[in-house]
């Protein structure tokens, strides 16, 4: 589906294309993306895409991570109107929505994004009360969360992210994990590609295909696959504890939509790495889209969440 407010803005429907596919962000990072004229600006996600993976993205998240999250959390003396959460690379709030209700006691999530208009989303759609029934309040940022520094979290009691450490560079990740143990708080950043997918039944071309998408992933220096290994070590450099913890997207057929639209954008960002590919891909692409229409096909694609704990005051962690 097109997203006509980006497309308005850009000089009509024809000058961004939503969703995944070969001109956007790869796979299940499905965006809309301006053409040449402003190729150099960074991809925009399209918020129709943000809210059909949402469901997949909450079933997946690792709720092993929320117990030890919690511990440290009542560590924390009671903070007036609740203590703070950055929500780092919100989009729609996808992340806000999931952890509010559960954590309990006061909250104020501050949303961060670089795009207005999912900022706008985030806010408008923000959970509103904590496991307790205590309230949640919101505000939006808008700016690069690979600047963010010590002092933009000072005070803060949780930073979280999901599905952002994979788009960002070693540099950035290192800069995130500097500012979060640097301030004291917690991080917990969900679904970070892992770089693995299995897809039932197999095809001979998916061995391909996945080489070539995970190059896509990595080209720029954007993290990709190493997103989670290299956030393990940024945040272990600082005395962190880290845990992690799989968060796989299990599609069949009830999430057939989810499914047919990553299949684009997977299949779309590994022939733009690989041009060669383009024959078989199309037609890979065409029996793939087949199967899940008919409900035939089963895909689990491997993602990772991971908790820093940074070390107490005083040492122990
Ligand atoms: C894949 S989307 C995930 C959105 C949301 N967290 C979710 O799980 O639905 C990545 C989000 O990060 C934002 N983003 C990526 N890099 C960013 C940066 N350097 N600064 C601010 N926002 C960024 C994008 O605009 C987008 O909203």
């Amino acid at each position: 589906m097109r997203d006509m407010t980006a497309a308005s803005r850009t000089g009509g429907p024809d000058a961004v294309i939503a969703g995944a596919g070969p001109v956007g962000s790869p796979g299940e990072r499905a965006t809309v993306r301006l053409r040449a004229e402003a190729a150099a600006e960074p991809p925009r996600y399209a918020p129709e895409w943000l809210r059909l993976r949402e469901p997949a993205d909450a079933a997946a998240r690792a709720t092993d991570l929320l117990a030890p999250l919690r511990a440290r959390l009542a560590e924390r003396p009671p903070a007036q109107g609740g203590f703070v959460v950055h929500d780092l690379g919100c989009g729609t709030g996808s992340m806000g929505r999931w952890l509010a209700p559960r954590l309990a006691g006061a909250q104020h999530w501050v949303l961060h994004d670089r795009d207005p208009y999912l900022l706008h989303f985030a806010a408008a759609g923000a959970a509103r009360a904590a496991a307790d029934g205590s309230r949640v309040t919101v505000e939006t940022r808008r700016g690069d969360v690979a600047r963010l520094t010590p002092d933009a979290l000072a005070g803060a009691g949780l930073v979280t992210a999901s599905a952002l450490l994979d788009v960002l560079t070693r540099d950035e990740v290192a800069a995130l994990a500097a500012a979060c143990t640097g301030a004291g708080c917690p991080a917990l950043l969900t679904l970070s590609v892992a770089g693995r997918v299995a897809l039932t039944p197999a095809d001979p071309l998916d061995t391909d295909l996945a080489e070539a998408f995970n190059a896509h992933q990595r080209r720029t220096g954007l993290l990709g696959p190493d997103a989670v290994a290299a956030a393990r070590e940024a945040f272990a450099a600082h005395g962190a504890d880290v845990a992690v913890c799989p968060s796989p997207w299990r599609l069949g057929p009830g999430e057939r939509a989810l499914a047919a639209q990553w299949l684009r954008g997977r299949v779309g960002a590994a022939v733009e790495q690989r041009p060669g590919l383009k024959q078989r891909a199309d037609r890979y692409l065409a029996e793939r889209l087949e199967a899940c229409a008919a409900g035939e096909l089963e895909v689990v694609v491997h993602h990772d969440d991971l908790l820093a704990l940074p070390a107490r005051t005083g040492g122990a962690a």
